[in-house]
């Protein structure tokens, strides 16, 4: 038994059909410690930690608890365990108050809640949670839900906190609030685990760094002498180059004209005020913001997918002709002859049908282009065949459901799929979400490639790193309005920063 050891895993193997998700893998987990959880997309993170979550049970290999031989079968013997999983995609009731969903299927559920309520208060102090038990889940942030979902692990007694992937829906002050709390953990004693493909991150939060690469453990190196290139090295098995390249494109013209546009949602709320900008070919135009500025309206509104108070898109084919988009559907649009294709950030519902396989998915494409039914399978089963090599999807067959495989592999169909369909204008929201680094750059290549067909890119994301790497412009989101466009080039991160919370400064008293 190792010192300090909180549990340890050794050998274990889990397959999935002819799937190795995990291949012998040995893991420590350590007392007061911080260690990220470092792999590719399918290196089989999660299924290792379901097995002590109580998800999973491995096939091969022992786990132990404090030098002891332990057999987790589900989520409350896990908890028996002091063992305790935040799952990206939180399992809360919308209906119920913090306080209920903490107490939520303990056996507790009339004792008093303003017993919970003390206790809850109690590890909030403690740890530097910032939550009113009292406070229904529907009408909280995703940062908060998250918190809500900590303070129930924590409540549970979990002296083993595994959290998967936790920063992918936070904005950067979130992740730092939620990053002092788990530096509170860790001094208080707790073995921590943390998944993330988010390298700076790990080299902020972790004291440790293990790696998996396809299944199986590579290794774990103190953080304090390591690096994001080298971690990346050992992640991908050989030299990765982590340079984004930003040519520079001949001959720009205007694409696509933004001018004043206004929407507002269904309960009165404006989510775009008097949006004013020109995207050109050979552009990759980048759109930052904190999240909910109006990014998701912007590209909805510009794809007929939502409505428009007023304002106009104009889009401005090869003869220099104006095609004005608002008032058009989605459908309308297409006909029109405007190539304009969208990666949305809800890739499983707005993007990919998750029970077809990719030749499927590739046919609903091409059906919604208005080809006509006619279309024969071959053509869209070749398209499939080209994107899984050209993009090294990893997946059994061009016909396995979409939604079996792992998120970059999910992102990477989608991407492939859009770009194969030669559009004037591509449009991406959070592309790179959940996707490891490798496949990151993948993506980014991809944008590249497509701005010097002289494609006219529309980047919305979230890592202004990247977007200040990638893009040619940034216009920056406030409350919906413009605060600012910004040459990527000469731009810092601070200005951006800054153009980013402009009109909310004030009320958020920072
Ligand atoms: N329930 C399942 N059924 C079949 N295959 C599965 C299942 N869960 C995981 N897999 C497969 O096991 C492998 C490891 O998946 P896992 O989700 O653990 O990867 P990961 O490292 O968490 O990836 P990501 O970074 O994309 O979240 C993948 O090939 C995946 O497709
Ligand atoms: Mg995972």
């Amino acid at each position: 038994m190792e010192h300090n050891a909180a549990i340890e895993m050794r050998g274990i193997t889990k397959r999935f059909g002819q799937v190795v998700a995990n291949d012998s893998i040995d893991l420590t987990i350590r007392r007061g410690e911080i260690l990220a959880l470092l792999g590719e997309n399918g290196s089989g993170k999660t299924t290792l930690m379901n097995m002590l979550s109580g998800i999973y049970q491995p096939d091969e290999g022992e786990i132990y608890k404090e030098g002891n031989r332990i057999y987790i079968h589900s989520p409350r013997e896990a908890f028996e365990y002091g063992i305790g999983m935040i799952h990206q995609h939180y399992k809360l009731i919308e209906v119920f108050s913090a306080a209920e969903n903490i107490i939520l299927g303990l056996n507790e559920e009339k004792m008093d809640l303003k017993e919970t309520g003390a206790r809850v208060k109690e590890i909030c102090s403690r740890y530097g949670f910032d939550v009113d038990p009292a406070k229904k889940v529907y009408d909280m942030s995703v940062s908060q839900k998250q918190t809500v979902e900590i303070i129930k692990v924590l409540y549970r007694g979990a002296d083993v906190l595994i959290l998967d992937e936790p920063t992918a829906v936070l904005t950067p002050q979130e992740t730092q609030k939620l990053f002092r709390i788990l530096r509170n953990m860790k001094d208080d004693g707790k073995a921590i685990v943390i998944i993330t493909h988010k390298l700076h991150e790990v080299m902020e939060v972790s004291d440790k760094v293990a790696v998996l690469r396809k299944g199986r453990y590579i290794g774990t190196v103190n953080t304090a002498e390591t690096n994001p290139q080298a971690l990346t090295d050992m992640m991908v098995g050989h030299a990765v180059s982590l340079n984004i390249d930003r040519p520079k494109y001949d001959d720009p013209k205007k694409k696509l004209i933004v001018e004043g546009l206004t929407c507002i949602d269904d309960e009165g709320i404006t989510k775009l005020d008097s949006v004013s900008f020109t995207a050109y070919t050979g552009e990759i135009l980048g759109v930052a913001g904190i999240s909910g500025s109006g990014q998701k309206e912007l590209l909805e509104a510009i794809t007929g997918l939502y409505p428009v108070k007023s304002g106009s898109v104009r889009f401005i084919d090869d003869s220099g002709k104006e095609i004005e988009l608002v008032g058009k559907s989605p459908m309308k649009i297409r006909q029109t002859g405007v190539g304009m294709a969208f990666v949305p950030e809800d890739r499983l519902g707005m993007g990919l049908v998750g029970s077809m396989g990719m030749t499927g998915n590739m046919l609903l494409r091409s059906w919604k282009a208005g080809k006509g039914a006619l279309i024969r399978r071959r053509e869209p089963e070749a398209l499939a065949g080209r994107i899984l090599e050209e993009l090294e999807v990893v997946t059994p067959g061009v016909d396995y459901p979409v939604r079996r495989l792992s998120g970059g592999n999910v992102q990477k169909v989608l991407v492939g799929r859009e770009i194969s369909s030669e559009p004037a204008v591509l449009m991406t929201a959070y592309a790179v979400r959940g996707l490891d680094i490798n496949t990151s750059y993948t993506i980014y290549n991809l944008l590249t490639e497509q701005k010097m067909k002289g494609v006219a890119v529309i980047y919305v994301g979230e890592d202004l790193d990247v977007l200040l790497e990638l893009a040619d412009r940034i216009v920056v989101l406030c409350g919906g309005q413009v605060a600012g466009i910004a040459d990527a080039r000469t731009a810092t991160k601070e200005e951006i920063g800054l153009m980013m919370t402009q009109f909310t400064a004030k009320e958020d008293g920072r």
